[in-house]
């Protein structure tokens, strides 16, 4: 891996031709004749995230009866739930910048990115409607609703410093890992696998997802704005309490920055103040430890598969823990 840098083009070796039949599929959606959908459509879909969810599903069904023409749909409705999600997330969180350029809903509003948003997750519906495997289509639509649900529950949550590890996990279960169980599930169910190989590769899907969202959370407070290509220290200046802040709130007895903010949250200073006590080094490192512990049962969860896609997928692990985008 290079230093600091994702590297995925080693990982998705065993599928890399074939992810670009997703990715002709994403650029199809963009072509529609109205130019008032067009231009938001090829807005979002011109700026190529990580892959990191289609990647998954084309990965797990190598595995057993590969067949494309059910992959590829699949793989793209995924692709396209986790992009709708993007847009109506970063109208909620008043996010003005993802994967480097100006957000939907900074350049139109957030009228016009719940609207697109909407359009995403109906064109993802679309296409896996369309390899007619009930079961699949079911899946979508329990995570779309574990997706809103985790949304909604992190809202409601705003500036409450009392929120427990147990509830946040189960948070950013629904909003983060139930999408990456169902990128590894959906693999498996349209790819034939047996029902125990289904199961633990939703397990695994699940575990890489919550390491990948406290990641995320650790890169919020720690990373560069240039290389993640969104905005960082949004979380807490929008109250959403993450792993770093709960931790710190573990160990810290209140009254301390962190609650300090939370009672003056309109000054400026009192937001550095906690964001400088929360980056504390001890506090990052307790969160690796335990992005490290879920990417351990990710890989634990692993059924017996051939060797090329198990290297892959436990170099995943390894890269999510490291990514600095
Ligand atoms: C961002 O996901 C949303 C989270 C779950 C934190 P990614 O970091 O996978 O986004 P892209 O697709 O690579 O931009
Ligand atoms: C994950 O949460 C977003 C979704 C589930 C859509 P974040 O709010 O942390 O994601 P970023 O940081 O905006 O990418
Ligand atoms: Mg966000
Ligand atoms: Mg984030």
């Amino acid at each position: 891996m290079e230093s600091g840098q994702v590297q995925t083009s080693t990982i998705y070796q065993p599928v890399q031709e074939d992810l670009l039949q997703v990715e002709e599929c994403l650029r199809q959606v963009g072509e529609v004749a109205q130019p008032y959908l067009a231009g938001p459509l090829k807005h979002i879909l011109a700026r190529s995230g990580k892959r990191l969810r289609p990647a998954l599903c084309l990965l797990v069904g190598k595995c057993y009866d590969y067949n494309l023409e059910v992959l590829v749909p699949v793989a793209t409705g995924v692709e396209l739930l986790h992009t709708a999600t993007l847009v109506h997330d970063d109208s909620v969180d008043n996010a003005l910048v993802r994967r480097g350029v100006p957000t939907i809903n900074s350049l139109w509003g957030s009228g016009v990115a719940v609207l697109v948003g909407d359009y995403l997750f109906a064109k993802a519906a679309s296409l896996v409607s369309a390899v007619k495997i009930p079961r699949v289509m079911s899946l979508f639509a329990q995570t779309l609703m574990a997706i809103s649900s985790g949304e909604l529950a992190q809202n409601f949550a705003a500036f409450n410093v009392s929120i427990s590890r147990h509830q946040y996990f189960e948070r950013i279960g629904q909003k983060t890992a139930s999408l990456f169980a169902l990128a590894t599930e959906a693999g498996a169910v349209v790819s034939q696998a047996p029902e125990a190989d289904i199961k633990a590769f939703r397990d695994y899907g699940y575990s890489l997802g919550l390491a990948f969202q406290i990641i995320d959370d650790i890169l919020d407070y720690t990373g560069q704005e240039t290389e993640l290509g969104k905005p960082t220290g949004n979380d807490l200046s929008q109250g959403t309490i993450t792993l770093p802040a709960i931790i710190f709130g573990e160990s810290h007895p209140q009254p301390n920055p962190v609650t300090a903010f939370v009672e003056h949250r309109d000054d400026q200073a009192y937001l550095e103040r906690a964001v400088a006590a929360v980056c504390h080094p001890a506090i990052i490192e307790k969160c690796y430890a335990i992005a490290g512990s879920f990417c351990s049962q990710a890989c634990a969860a692993l059924p017996p598969i051939p060797a090329p896609v198990r290297h892959s997928l436990v170099e995943l692990c390894h890269l999510v823990l490291k990514r600095q985008k």
